[in-house]
């Protein structure tokens, strides 16, 4: 007898408490982090590049002008007509998602930055395609695994025709897929027990990134929401234990198809699920090459490996909310940018250090707010759940705003629920002049930078810019409902808002930085909650920056 999703889901009641015990354990305190080495282990650096020695490198073209689009139709779906699926057009969906965007220098150190942030610049994620036959790559479906460094493909596992037919053969000519893994080893070097935390804000990141690469390319990108956290692995040659070092290996997390725009609204037809036939086809393909040695020796953290176990999706498809919400208030009092995309996402950087002095308008700062809200366009587009992740707003230097702290409410339907939950002294007041369809509610009014840079492990970025934030999910209800393997997307979902926000912040001449580094129930004490029915996941800034002229900088290709 099958199974069905609820019964996995009483068997899953282990795993949601493997959930909220590592969630608690890893949360930081006023006076005590979060488990970690408890300090740099520099000879242990793992190396930010994965490469698989032996395999055929295919390399990708860094210089190509793309085509030119106006940043706020980032937003827009069906707005460029489609490139066809060839290595100039992966060139582009790589350049401007997952490559790097410079070389730093600071007197002997030198490192990359990429397109998209990671905690710590460790960049635990991985990047995998699944393509037709290419010209240029192979005559056969290949599996190509993405290293930033050099900006090339690796062939990592042909496949036979049958294998490309069975999982593809619904979708128009042009789509692929595309894989990301974690190497959780990678964050959990520098930041112990709380790095699996990071891995998965980093993939929400890299889904909006790619999500946003995809638009440039008129491709539409979307994550695939019932094959088992096994069938991803086994796609993606990340259960190959003999291919990886010990304590080297890498989670599977998501999987997503890309698909060329049609311009009309189709439904996407579901990627099927592998059956027994295919799954040793994968298996038994031909795989090349193994996996580089990243570090000399590692230290081994049972409770990320617990928590990476308890969190896989089981093969059994969850039932997912489809009435997703579209609160597409884009259209709202904003100014349309002058900026071009390409360079909006070249040019994103975290910031160190915020002037503690400039402003910014209102109208700036509730366009901006609505960028966050989930709709039916991208990189809302890719998720396919309704959100559950509210913004918790310490609103600093936003001139017609009163300074305090707010709330976006992501899903209007929620805010009942948030009232009664939520501290009783909360005054949930619109902000004057603002139309009640926008879901921001003053909730205490006054100076809050000293509060904000407390919570956010006192980091002055968190008082110095015109707002900072944290991100609130809707924890344990969600998680026992959708089971543990939900822990992950709600990391996921806080990702995708931080990098619509690092973009934003471009877009509007200032910068932003996400803050991992959060004392997590203080910041529950002010919502005056006790328990874990909502948890704050994220916290993120947005200012003016302040540059640091002793940083070189150089091309992440030179010619
Ligand atoms: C999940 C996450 C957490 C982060 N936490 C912090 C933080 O607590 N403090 C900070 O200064 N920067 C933080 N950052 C910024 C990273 O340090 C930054 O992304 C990284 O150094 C790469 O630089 P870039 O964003 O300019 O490419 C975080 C970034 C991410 C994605």
């Amino acid at each position: 007898m099958t199974e069905t999703y609820e019964q996995s889901l009483v068997n899953n009641e282990e795993a949601s408490e493997v959930v909220f015990a590592y969630h608690e354990r890893t949360k930081h305190h006023f006076n005590r982090y979060a488990r970690s080495l408890g300090h740099m282990d520099w000879a242990n650096q793992p190396n930010p590049f994965r490469f698989y020695e032996g395999a055929l490198q295919t390399k990708l073209n860094a210089h190509r002008q793309p085509r030119p689009l106006p940043y706020d139709r980032l937003y827009e779906k069906g707005n460029a007509p489609p490139q066809p699926l060839d290595l100039e057009s992966l060139s582009d969906f790589f350049r401007y998602s997952l490559a790097i965007s410079a070389w730093k220098q600071y007197g002997s150190s030198r490192w990359a930055l990429r397109i998209n942030p990671s905690s710590g610049n460790l960049h635990p994620t991985e990047a995998y395609v699944l393509l037709p036959p290419v010209s240029g790559i192979r005559e056969s479906p290949t599996l190509c695994h993405y290293v930033s460094q050099l900006h090339v493909l690796e062939q990592r596992a042909t496949h036979r025709e049958e294998v490309w037919q069975y999982l593809m053969n619904l979708f128009p000519e042009g789509s692929f897929l595309l894989g990301l893994s974690s190497i959780l080893w990678r964050e959990a070097w520098k930041y112990g027990e709380r790095a699996f935390r990071y891995c998965q804000h980093d993939i929400g990141h890299a889904v909006a990134a790619l999500g946003f690469s995809a638009v440039l390319c008129g491709w539409n990108f979307h994550l695939v929401s019932d094959w088992s956290t096994d069938d991803v692995a086994l796609l993606l040659g990340v259960d190959r234990e003999d291919n990886f070092h010990e304590g080297e290996h890498e989670e599977a997390e998501v999987l997503a198809v890309v698909t060329p725009q049609t311009g009309v609204a189709t439904n996407l037809p579901s990627l099927p699920i592998p059956n027994e036939t295919i799954r040793r086809e994968i298996s038994e393909a031909d795989w090349h090459g193994k996996s580089n040695r990243l570090s000399k020796s590692n230290v081994a953290w049972p409770v990320i490996e617990e928590v990476a176990a308890a969190t896989r999706m089981p093969g059994i498809p969850a039932p997912v909310d489809s009435t997703k919400i579209h609160n597409d208030l884009l259209g709202f009092t904003r100014d349309l940018s002058t900026s071009d995309s390409e360079q909006i996402i070249l040019q994103r950087r975290s910031c160190q250090t915020l002037d503690g002095a400039s402003t910014m308008t209102r109208k700036a700062f509730l366009s901006m707010l609505a960028r966050t809200l989930p709709g039916s366009h991208p990189p809302w587009n890719a998720l396919y759940w309704r959100p559950r992740i509210h913004l918790l707003l310490f609103v600093h230097r936003v001139v017609g705003m009163r300074p305090g702290v707010y709330v976006l409410v992501r899903d209007l339907s929620k805010t009942d629920l948030l009232k009664s939950a939520w501290s009783a002294e909360f005054s949930w007041e619109t902000p004057d002049d603002l139309s009640t369809e926008f879901p921001l509610f003053l909730l205490l009014e006054g100076d809050c930078r000293q509060t904000a840079r407390s919570l956010s492990c006192h980091q002055d970025i968190a008082a110095d810019g015109f707002f900072s934030l944290g991100m609130i999910a809707d924890f344990s209800a969600t998680i026992k409902e959708h089971g543990a393997p939900f822990y992950r997307n709600l990391f996921w979902e806080t990702g995708v808002i931080g990098q619509v926000l690092y973009l934003e912040a471009e877009a509007a001449g200032a910068r932003s930085t996400g803050i991992g580094c959060f004392f997590d129930d203080p910041v529950h004490d002010i919502l005056g909650l006790e328990g874990n029915r909502f948890q704050s996941l994220y916290h993120f800034t947005v200012g003016m920056p302040v540059e640091d002229h002793r940083i070189q900088s150089s091309p992440a290709y030179p010619e």
